[in-house]
């Protein structure tokens, strides 16, 4: 299934490994394996030697031996199911089946897995080459089990429901702090930016003008994006500059719910958008725990700000910031001063005027 095109397929395809070898079957049959509980490893696997009555003997992979009641057992799935791309098709779902299979596929470096209608994203904290144009291409219109589970086929499924049923659709991302609720949202929007534009070069409907198209913004330098896609992308920087500010669990931790309402026309083609933003924690901008910090925008500001500037907004070094000064705490990988030039970048694209910026 593997497209010999897509170099990258090793981030999303499944390789053909042990899972469907007899032996591995056979194996696992003969040696009755099943889930233990581990007080480190959260469940292990153990082999059943005896059962008497509510106890059972089980054999670990150390070769310990312990005997535990029944009802802490778990079912282990049959080999076949090894890195199952829906976690729905398990003979036995129960919790130790499905956090093997998330930590296989993790280790793998296959970070969405499905449950049914669920997509399941493991945070893999370094960028993985999935986010291209080249694997934007390859999920347009396919189905979900055409392709494997990706928050892009999420999105594309949820475009085509809408188009098809002429329905609202949403998306909810929801996890703990950092788990990637904010990064998969700004996928979302790429994806929608892309497949959904409004760009004339995309409006052709004949497939081979549109591949001469896009191959002709590609030799030019320039993304596929019109001037509305360009806007949202570029509303989240802003919004983060404000909202967001590093904290224990999350160097990029937002201090704020948001909705964000992508509006359609009837052909399919992003005309609008609007985002409501809920309950900022504002008390971070006078105090903040010891290894955190204020939002985002007051060390871009102070680190970024040229020199004219400076002197306009009376602007001077951290520490003669009390509000700023507990907090702060270099963030390793993240340049203030640059992110500073960005967020202006941004605001200019957004629209906003030279006095309103500064
Ligand atoms: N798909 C991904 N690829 C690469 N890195 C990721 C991905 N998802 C998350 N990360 C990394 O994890 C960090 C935290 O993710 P994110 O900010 O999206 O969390 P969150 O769920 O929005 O948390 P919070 O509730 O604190 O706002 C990101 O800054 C990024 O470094
Ligand atoms: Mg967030």
């Amino acid at each position: 299934m593997a497209d010999p095109a897509v170099d990258d397929s090793k981030f999303l395809f499944l390789e053909n490994d042990f899972r469907n070898s007899g032996v591995a079957q056979a194996d696992w049959m003969a040696k009755k394996m099943v889930w233990v509980p581990s007080e480190r490893e959260g469940f292990e696997q153990a082999s059943i030697k005896e059962e008497k009555g509510d106890q059972v003997l089980v054999e670990l992979s150390n070769g310990h031996k312990v005997t535990i009641n029944k009802d802490d057992i778990q079912k282990m799935n049959p080999p076949k199911f090894s890195k199952v791309e829906d976690m729905a098709a398990l003979t036995f779902l129960n919790e130790a089946s499905v956090l093997h299979n998330l930590r296989e596929r993790y280790f793998s470096s296959l970070i969405y897995t499905y449950s049914g209608l669920f997509c399941v994203v493991v945070n893999p904290y370094k960028m993985l080459p999935i986010y291209s144009e080249k694997i934007i291409e390859m999920y347009k219109g396919k189905k979900r089990h055409e392709v494997p589970p990706h928050i892009y086929s999420i999105t594309d499924n949820a475009y085509r429901n809408m188009m098809q049923d002429r329905e609202d659709q949403s998306i909810l991302c929801t996890g703990e702090s950092g788990a990637g609720k904010t990064e998969n949202t700004k996928k979302v929007i790429q994806y929608l930016a892309v497949v959904a534009s409004s760009h004339k070069g995309k409006k052709d409907v004949n497939p081979d003008s549109v591949a001469a198209a896009v191959a002709k913004q590609q030799q030019a330098g320039s993304l596929a994006y019109g001037e509305l896609e360009k806007q949202l992308l570029q509303a989240n920087p802003i919004l983060e500059a404000f909202g967001n500010a590093k904290t224990i669990k999350n160097d990029n931790s937002s201090r704020f719910g948001k909705f964000i309402k992508l509006n359609f026309d009837v052909t399919g083609y992003i005309v609008g958008a609007n985002i409501d933003t809920y309950l900022l924690e504002k008390s971070r901008c006078i105090r903040q725990a010891s290894t955190e910090r204020a939002f985002h925008i007051f060390y871009y500001m102070v680190a970024g700000a040229k020199d004219k500037t400076k002197e306009e907004l009376l602007l001077e070094d951290f520490s003669s910031y009390r509000f700023l000064r507990a907090g702060h705490v270099e963030i390793p990988g993240q340049q203030d001063d640059e992110m500073f030039d960005e967020t202006l970048e941004a605001m200019e694209i957004m629209g906003f005027t030279e006095d309103e910026r500064l």
